[in-house]
């Protein structure tokens, strides 16, 4: 049992504390960001981007998650492990429970899954065998291909309207928290009021209950030399790589980041 739990991250949201999350894919960066105060380490499927040098997340096996949980488990010091279960990974229910197993015994405490109201059976599913699940809404980047870019997700009303559903269907059906990826400020927040679980959010504005950045965008790491809107490099007047995770820590609880900058408008 991590120090921080689902019921932790509850209690966080009920206190109006934000929760600080980070993607990790390593034991020296898992152990590095727990010292600096993460409250959730996420072993992104963008490990396919950052680590691998792929142009999208679609080429991730299970088996590759399955080996950096291991390898971030070992480093974690209490925070709690989430884990994304790579494309196609989940098509069918049979296969979801296989690659949640894989995850969940590789260290995982909660696997995350991306797609909107569909995800409610396997939701349920999971969660009544013990599985826990963050719900991925809005750019969702493995159905990269579907939206013809990364683009966001959930403007003008009726876009809206289906995010907001679709949010209150997966809290229904058992999800235990909520990630929201490029999606409006104004958007965000309502959905963020309108569930009890903890919301996370990137490129979602400042009013979710917590936020995640990729390691090496907060670090200022860029293989294409471009980063998102929603990115700041936290290495900027620090003098070391712990001291940044540090201020990211810290501005994600001081709600100075995000910035307005760093958000979309409806
Ligand atoms: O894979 C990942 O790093 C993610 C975050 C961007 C939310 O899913
Ligand atoms: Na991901």
């Amino acid at each position: 049992m991590p120090d921080t739990t689902i019921s932790t991250l509850l209690g966080l949201k009920q206190k109006g504390e934000k929760i600080a999350m980070l993607t990790a894919y390593d034991a020296t960066f898992a152990q590095a960001a727990c010292q600096a105060g993460v409250d959730v380490l996420l072993v992104g499927d963008s490990l396919g981007m950052v680590l691998q040098g792929h142009d999208s997340t679609l080429p991730v096996s299970l088996a590759d998650m399955a080996y950096h949980t291991a390898a971030v488990k070992r480093g974690n010091q209490g925070a709690l492990l989430i884990s994304d279960l790579p494309f196609m990974a989940y098509a069918t229910l049979e296969q979801t429970f296989a690659s949640a197993a894989a995850l969940m015994q590789a260290g995982a405490h909660v696997v995350k899954l991306e797609g909107a109201a569909w995800l409610a059976e396997p939701i349920r599913q999971l969660a009544e065998r013990g599985v826990p699940v963050c719900a991925h809404l809005g750019l969702t980047p493995q159905a990269v291909n579907v939206f013809g870019g990364y683009k966001v997700q959930g403007r003008g009303d009726a876009a809206a309207r289906q995010l907001r559903a679709d949010a209150i269907a997966l809290e229904q059906a058992g999800a235990a928290m909520l990630l929201l990826e490029c999606v409006p400020s104004e958007l965000a927040a309502e959905i963020s009021q309108s569930v009890k679980i903890p919301v996370i959010g990137i490129g979602a504005g400042p009013a979710t209950d917590g936020q995640v950045l990729v390691l090496h965008d907060m670090l200022g790491l860029s293989l294409t030399g471009r980063s998102p809107k929603f990115v700041k490099n936290f290495m900027e007047g620090q003098p070391n790589i712990q001291a940044a995770l540090a201020a990211y820590v810290q501005a994600v609880k001081a709600v100075s980041f995000p910035a307005e900058e760093h958000g979309f408008s409806a």
